[in-house]
């Protein structure tokens, strides 16, 4: 059984995401948590998952220390020898600091314990959120209640081979970034995008823009380096305008055609979802860029099967292939991925 979890506002999606995706299959409906579902991850992407917990198991502990002892049991010669593994531990009940102070407690105790009689676990157990590599392993916990809860453990490299369904993220929530010099918020769209994927824009890359006005995607391009050509029918932000490392095209974000394979397709296109989903396509099959990020707006809530397509089409095409609704998303979801 995997467990998913979603966003309060959109279980209902995850549910119908579920269903399209594996037909037949029953949900169990885990309320305040997400889905459980015995479905094949092979392949899988669900846009509206915040987390995968792979072949997760109900966990009954009393105390603190029973957590911990818990835990380790679950790994102890699960997870290879002198292998990287990372621990994921949150609470989902309560309100306040309760939960978070118990989890941070069971963490404690065990480094304890694994000080006292696994000391090799202990060096190998990293605190990162950098992408997966095929040698490290994961565990999961989420605490329902101070005694109940749900344990993952995927042993490398089942999480590097997962990372499309699984966030290197606990819980799959990326702090939004800060910046007060963008020209809008909308730059926190493009960095968690970079950061899921562990792949940032570089110096003396190119990129192109499409929709990008008023700038703040072709502004964070800039900061990091790369030449942008920024195409919209309304101009940037002035400074960006006069930066010699940008070139504005007037010009339909549909139409624009690159004069050679770029290193990145950005694109935050107000359109039909539909149409962002074509241009993806055709960017893909043509080889036109390197990496892409590509958001797909949405207008209500009944057009999110269009993204069936989009799997289907654009994950063959792809070393590297993401769907997801972003922390910074709102009515969207954002493609991201290597050629
Ligand atoms: C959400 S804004 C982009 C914000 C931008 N990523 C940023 O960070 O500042 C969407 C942009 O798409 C542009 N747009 C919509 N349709 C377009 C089209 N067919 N061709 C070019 N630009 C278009 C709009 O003019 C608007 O500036």
């Amino acid at each position: 059984m995997h467990l998913f979890l979603a966003d309060p506002d959109t279980a209902p999606f995850l549910a119908d995401e579920l269903r399209r995706a594996a037909p037949g299959s029953a949900l169990r409906d885990i309320d305040g948590l997400g889905f459980a579902a015995d479905v094949n991850l092979d392949g899988l992407l669900l846009a509206f998952a915040r987390q995968t917990l792979p072949d997760a198991v109900e966990v009954h502990a009393a105390s603190i220390n029973a957590w911990a002892d818990r835990i380790i049991e679950s790994v102890a010669g699960i997870f290879p020898d002198d292998q990287p593994w990372r621990l994921h531990l949150w609470p989902q009940y309560g309100e306040g600091k309760a939960g978070q102070n118990r989890c941070e407690l069971i963490r404690a105790s065990l480094m304890e314990r694994l000080k006292k009689r696994r000391r090799h676990m202990l060096r190998s157990l990293v605190d990162t959120d950098a992408v997966f590599d095929c040698h490290t392993s994961l565990v999961q916990g989420v605490l329902t209640s101070p005694e109940t809860g749900w344990l993952s453990v995927a042993p490398a490299p089942r999480a590097y081979a997962l990372r499309s369904l699984i966030s290197s993220f606990p819980r799959g929530e990326v702090p939004l970034a800060d910046d007060k010099s963008a020209p809008s918020r909308a730059f926190t769209k493009l960095v968690e995008s970079e950061q899921r994927l562990g792949r940032q824009i570089e110096r003396g890359q190119t990129c192109v823009d499409l929709g990008a006005s008023p700038g703040s995607w072709s502004y964070v391009a800039i900061q990091r380096g790369a030449s942008v050509i920024a195409v919209d029918r309304s101009e940037l932000r002035e400074d960006l305008m006069r930066n010699p490392r940008l070139h504005f095209e007037t010009a339909d974000a549909f139409k624009y055609r690159p004069p050679q394979t770029v290193d990145w397709l950005v694109c935050d296109v107000i359109a039909a979802p539909q149409r962002s989903i074509d241009l993806l396509i055709e960017w893909l099959r043509e080889k036109r860029m390197r990496n892409f990020i590509v958001t797909i707006k949405f207008k209500g809530h009944d057009e999110y099967p269009l993204l069936d397509v989009l799997k289907r089409e654009a994950q063959p095409l792809c070393a590297e292939f993401h769907l997801t609704r972003l922390c910074a998303n709102k009515n969207e979801v954002c493609a991201f991925g290597v050629v």
